[in-house]
């Protein structure tokens, strides 16, 4: 028998999509750097501990992880399905809306089909259609950063499967406008499944901005994703859900792994409903400290897109160039997200840090700004 390379394994799989190589591990970076503390702010995190409550149950869980986790995650669907006054088969729990992301691919995209998004977006968004044999059709941002929703709807041809809908959108940090929605959803064709990935969606606070959730009807082909990593601060645990009709529930159903979200992330996420007050006095905070950020960028001479609905702001750095910027901060003890916005050469993506962070941020910013003004 003749052993097969890797290359001629990989050549012959369906499997092309996704990230090539292991993604750097941010502890060497910091030894290279000589430092033992950083700031997360390249990925969107929270900022902020779990709630006294979280950790309670979670130690509780502990003690039981030697049996399998529920597989239909049943306490944390019920307490959702009560909380959106949605029937219990509305609901899928999935390790992240990312692992949710890869199902909704894999369960609804064959070889050929098209998925419409506008880009720069979440690499999964791309993931999860091109792994299945899907192309992504790619529509950039207008000049303001909305998304151009008449071009989406321009784009849609017979082979259209998916629309994918991030608001607020990462990495714009932009949000939907309720009348651009409506207008969009009266004209869309019924037959394509629109995903409404709603990470951030806690975060809006423009009383413009869609509600998405009111599409929500059994007739319609529609899915929203949603997570704990974000307003919940539970990204380590990795936890998300989808909300959507029934007939969606039941082929995303099959796609499935048997037990992907475990015990104490199921613990965890089901004790953060019940801390509402914790939660909305970071989110207070949060949102105090995304004003702050953003008008100490502004006047350092950096222009941040305005109106950010989310944990985060984007960014163009002006006369610094990005790398700088973000190389400043590493050695600063902050890590930030940079060249990853295809076009968007010169921005940078931040999440929304402690007000000490933020300060941070601002004086080097205005460091480099003076520095770099010609
Ligand atoms: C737009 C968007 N969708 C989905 C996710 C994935 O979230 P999770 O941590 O639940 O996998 C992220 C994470 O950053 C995101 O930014």
């Amino acid at each position: 028998m003749t052993k097969k390379t890797g290359l001629e394994l990989a050549n012959k799989s369906s499997y092309h999509a996704g990230i090539p190589t292991l993604r750097p591990f941010i502890k060497d970076k910091m030894a290279e750097y000589g430092l033992s503390h950083i700031a997360h702010l390249a990925t969107n995190e929270s900022q902020y501990p779990p709630s006294p409550k979280v950790l309670q149950a979670m130690q509780e869980a502990m003690l039981t992880v030697n049996l399998y986790p529920d597989p239909s995650a049943t306490l944390l669907r019920r307490k959702l399905a009560h909380i959106y006054k949605l029937k219990e088969n509305m609901l899928i729990i999935g390790n992240g809306a990312d692992e949710l992301l890869y199902m909704i691919g894999k369960a609804f995209i064959e070889n050929g089909d098209n998925a419409i998004t506008s880009t720069p977006c979440y690499p999964t968004d791309i993931i999860a259609i091109e792994s299945m044999g899907g192309i992504v059709r790619a529509i950039p941002y207008r000049s303001d950063f909305c998304y151009d929703l008449e071009a989406i709807l321009n784009t849609i041809d017979e082979k259209t499967k998916i629309i994918l809908l991030c608001t607020p959108a990462n990495p714009s940090s932009v949000a939907i406008e309720k009348k651009e929605l409506d207008a969009f959803m009266q004209k869309v064709p019924a037959n394509i499944l629109i995903v409404m990935d709603e990470a951030y969606k806690e975060f809006v606070t423009d009383k413009n901005a869609a509600d998405p959730i009111i599409y929500l009807t059994e007739e319609r082909n529609i899915i929203f994703l949603r997570t704990f990593s974000k307003y919940y601060g539970l990204a380590g645990l990795r936890i998300g859900y989808v909300l959507a009709p029934e007939h969606i529930i039941n082929i995303l159903q099959r796609a499935m792994p048997s037990f992907s979200v475990n015990s104490i992330a199921q613990a965890g996420a089901l004790a953060a409903l019940d801390d509402n007050l914790y939660y909305d006095d970071i989110l207070q905070k949060i949102i105090a400290e995304r004003n702050f950020l953003t008008n100490g960028l502004l006047d350092a001479g950096m222009k941040p897109v305005k109106n950010s609905q989310a944990n985060f702001l984007f960014v163009n750095t002006c006369h610094v160039p990005s790398s700088i910027f973000a190389e400043t901060l590493f050695a600063a003890g902050i890590s930030i997200l940079e060249k990853k916005f295809g076009e968007y050469k010169e921005y940078v993506r931040i999440a929304v840090g402690t007000r000490e962070q933020n300060e941070s941020i601002i004086t080097i910013a205005k460091d480099l700004c003076r520095k770099y003004k010609k």
